[in-house]
């Protein structure tokens, strides 16, 4: 491993995010595998990197975007269908998880018989001007105590709101096709997913009784990867999901999810280059060539820790790692065990860091931010 990094280094330089598309098909494969009743609609927000794109497109996944350029890069892998191709591809294999359009975007996406989430009256009102040809989901709010990033303070509509909100579209002429929630991100908490597949499961029966004819289950994403040892494995979670599906939904509901993290976290490594040091009251700063207004900005949008580990063995101590930029707020972690005898130029090796990373890295004060390399392509 360190000789096959060390090679990558000497080729390609520092910064450098290594993006093995072995992982990334794995995990694909893995979330099929354990959710068989699942159609897997990858988060694109996660990593929007092209090549990931194109390989979760090989593997067979949907997708889940957000905004009409995240649409746009998945249209570019259908772009050579033929009209009617496309429209199937669009209808079947896309969903506009955002449940906030505005009218430019809704007004473009008409054409296609798009998928879309909203949880409000307003939203309804919007997509009945601009977009009536929408099949709609329903998002719900749903605990998600413990997650890593919490969802439910600015997203879904409150379960005893769903009743005259379905009313409400199907009054307007808009037709409701299921339910979806979102348990928060990095969710370890499995019981944010048992509570949220009763509530699910009550709406959509209700609403059936009442002749709406709801058919679609979105458990949105959550699902978790190991960043620690304390973290359940996927299998026991895709366990207690698939068992309280089959327990809680007809097979004529279809369901689908859309992870984002769990495809694209395990898939990449960071390298980094000590560029600097200092002692600052007695504790040993590193200062690397990337931070968290580069690849490190999940520390503040996804209130991600990240993991170091160094190729040079030594004594640990307690290090603070801080990044380039001229900005003190550019601190990565100020409790990282290190060697303590590391130098300017050796490297720190980040695992884990695929999602939420090159995804919000910025070019502030003139750093590029890391260079990207693929492993793994299959082709
Ligand atoms: C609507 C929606 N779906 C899916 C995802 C992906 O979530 P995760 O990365 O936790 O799987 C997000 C993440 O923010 C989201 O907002």
């Amino acid at each position: 491993m360190k000789k096959s990094i060390l090679k990558l280094i000497e080729q390609h330089g520092t910064p450098l995010f290594i993006l093995d598309h072995r992982k990334l098909r794995d995990s694909y494969r893995t979330f099929k595998k354990n959710l068989p009743r699942v159609q897997c609609y990858y988060a694109v927000k996660a990593n929007s990197h092209p090549e990931i794109i194109k390989t979760l497109f090989l593997e067979g996944s949907s997708f889940d975007v957000a905004s009409y350029n995240e649409f746009m890069q998945i249209y570019k892998y259908i772009n050579h269908f033929e009209e009617k191709d496309q429209d199937l591809f669009i209808w079947d294999k896309i969903i506009f998880s955002n449940t906030i359009k505005d009218k430019e975007t809704l007004g473009k996406i008409k054409r296609y018989r798009p998928l879309v989430t909203f949880d409000n009256s307003d939203e309804l009102k919007k997509i009945k001007e601009c977009c009536d040809t929408a099949g709609l989901i329903l998002r719900l709010k749903v605990p998600d105590t413990g997650s890593q990033v919490e969802m439910s303070s600015k997203f879904g509509a409150e379960p005893g709101d769903a009743d005259h909100l379905i009313r409400q579209a199907s009054d307007e002429g808009l037709v409701v096709e299921g339910v979806s929630f979102h348990v928060g991100s990095q969710c370890t908490n499995f019981d944010n997913y048992t509570e949220a597949l009763a509530i699910a499961s009550t709406i959509l029966q209700d609403a059936r009784k009442k002749g709406h004819p709801l058919k679609i289950l979105d458990i949105g994403g959550g699902f978790p990867v190991p960043y620690d040892g304390q973290v359940v494995e996927f299998e026991k979670l895709a366990n207690l999901i698939d068992t309280e599906c089959n327990r809680l939904f007809p097979e004529d509901i279809e369901i689908i999810a859309e992870p984002g993290r769990f495809m694209v976290a395990t898939a990449a490594t960071l390298i980094t280059e000590i560029v600097g040091k200092s002692r600052r009251d007695g504790k040993l700063f590193y200062y690397i060539n990337d931070g968290v207004y580069h690849t490190f900005s999940g520390v503040v949008y996804d209130h991600w820790q990240p993991n170091f580990s160094a190729f040079r063995r030594g004594k640990m101590e307690v290090c603070a790692v801080v990044g380039p930029t001229c900005d003190s707020f550019d601190k990565i972690s100020l409790s990282v065990q290190l060697p303590g005898n590391l130098e300017i130029g050796d490297y720190l090796l980040t695992e884990n860091i695929g999602a939420y990373s090159t995804a919000s890295s910025t070019n502030f004060n003139g750093f590029d931010g890391a260079r990207i390399i693929h492993t793994n392509l299959r082709r």
